[in-house]
């Protein structure tokens, strides 16, 4: 019988879809977060995104902002792949003190991506996000500030959970940002994220226009 879901993970997917706020349960999380969305729940979607990523960019030296970076599992899964210059951002300095502790990113930037995004006047090669979209996360209508965290040409990597894709119609919402010129959509593959859970998500690849 398939795991059901217990603390952490019970109360975040009880937050559904749009936007919201979720600092205070992550900073509560954050030193036992790792251990138990791997262990208890077979978390791989930083491992998948990574994955798509690298499918995607030749080149290694590319700089990468990892938006929603928490404790790191994503800039640890591209480093796998032997990306080199990685940024982090998350709201929640709880997770951001896990992350800095590998010793992967150049930059650390405490930042809140329902707001107009602060990174010194950088433009990335390419962005990624894992689980930061969804209830008490991300909605779809920070996706076009989002984008524009990459430089025209840059690559974006999405890794959302199929609850918010679903009830926000996350696919809309890229085809509205086709038609307005945001961006292009590449791919958008399904696939489930937790190995002890039926829970899909999608993996969704674009191009900032
Ligand atoms: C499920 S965790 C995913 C962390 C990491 N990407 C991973 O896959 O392990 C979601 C992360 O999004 C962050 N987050 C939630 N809302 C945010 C916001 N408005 N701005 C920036 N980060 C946010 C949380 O603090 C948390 O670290």
């Amino acid at each position: 019988m398939a795991k059901e879901l217990e603390g952490f993970v019970a109360r975040l997917t009880a937050l559904g879809g749009g936007s919201g706020d979720s600092q205070a349960l992550y900073d509560d999380w954050a030193a036992t977060y790792e251990d138990n969305l791997q262990q208890d729940y077979g978390y791989i979607a930083p491992r998948i995104a990574a994955e798509a990523f690298a499918a995607h960019a030749g080149d290694k030296n590319l700089a990468i902002l990892d938006l929603g970076c928490g404790t790191g599992l994503v800039g640890q899964a591209l480093a796998a792949h032997g990306f080199t210059q990685l940024d982090g951002l998350d709201i929640s300095p709880g997770m951001l003190a896990e992350a800095e502790a590998k010793g992967i990113y150049a930059r650390l930037l405490r930042g809140d991506m329902t707001k107009a995004l602060d990174l010194d006047g950088r433009r990335y090669d390419g962005a990624i996000g894992v689980g930061c979209f969804g209830g008490g996360h991300v909605g779809p209508e920070h996706l076009a500030e989002i984008i524009s965290s990459v430089r025209p040409g840059g690559l974006l990597v999405f890794y959302i959970n199929g609850i918010p894709y679903d009830e926000d119609d996350y696919p809309a919402h890229f085809r509205s940002l086709e038609a307005e010129g945001v961006w292009r959509l590449e791919t958008t593959v399904q696939s489930n994220y937790m190995q002890a859970l039926e829970r899909p998500g999608w993996v969704v690849v674009g191009y900032r226009s």
